[in-house]
């Protein structure tokens, strides 16, 4: 089992174009945040979590976390800075070999059999991996007037994930190294392989969504219900 979990929370959500941060919408009468926490403390109730909220967020309550050990951090403005934050605060907390999963709060549908299954891969492994999905719809690359320009073949190509889960040490190295270059890690993974790494890919369901836009609310409480049937 992982050492440590990083859930990046600080996201404002104005695509949801709701009140609140879609982190707090509702889902089974419970936050999507509570969700997700849920779903990561069933599979790893020993790690201890850091939660990267928005320094000003009004939403949280301590009630959501269901984790013995955790500790509250300051996301920042982009994704990477919230990530960035949990890297930092375990400077000389963490051995360089320990697993770091990181999970979006906003994929609440991972489940707990797909968390095990990724760190079962990965356990032996010196550098860390991802869950991910074979890309199955055909893709397509735009010219200047949004008009098909080519077909890009899909042969290969796989939707990255969260969790994703890597050593302490490697991680460290892969966010100092992007600050240092100004490199924008929209993941964790591509920060590492920008080291030289390979991280695996780790076949998991397509079914785990990231809630972005307002109709993904009700698809992920129908996703839920079908889970748990
Ligand atoms: O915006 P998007 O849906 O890609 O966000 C992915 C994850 O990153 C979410 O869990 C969101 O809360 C988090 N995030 C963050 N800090 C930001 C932006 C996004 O923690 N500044």
């Amino acid at each position: 089992a992982p050492q440590w979990l990083i859930v990046p929370a600080a996201g404002r959500g104005t695509r949801m174009r709701a009140a609140c941060p879609k982190q707090y919408l509702l889902l089974d009468e419970a936050a999507v945040l509570a969700c997700t926490l849920a779903r990561l403390n069933e599979a790893f109730p020993e790690a201890t979590l850091l939660l990267c909220l928005d320094s000003e967020d009004q939403w949280f309550h301590e009630s959501m976390v269901p984790f013995a050990h955790w500790h509250r951090l300051n996301g920042g403005n982009e994704r990477v800075d919230s990530v960035r934050a949990g890297i930092d605060w375990l400077t000389d907390r963490a051995h360089v070999d320990d697993w770091v999963l990181v999970h979006d709060v906003a994929r609440p549908c991972v489940t707990v059999a797909d968390l095990h299954h990724l760190m079962d891969t990965i356990r032996h492994d010196p550098v860390g991996g991802l869950l991910a999905a074979p890309v199955t719809d055909t893709l397509k690359r735009q010219d200047a007037d949004q008009r098909v320009d080519e077909t890009v073949p899909r042969q290969g190509l796989w939707r990255a994930l969260t969790p994703q889960g890597f050593r302490y040490g490697v991680l460290q190295e892969a966010f100092r190294t992007a600050r240092e270059a100004n490199f924008l890690m929209t993941d964790e993974a591509s920060g590492v392989e920008r080291l030289g790494h390979a991280p695996r890919l780790v076949t998991g369901r397509s079914d785990n969504l990231k809630i972005t836009h307002p109709e993904d609310l009700a698809l992920a409480a129908q996703i839920l219900s079908a889970q748990r049937a």
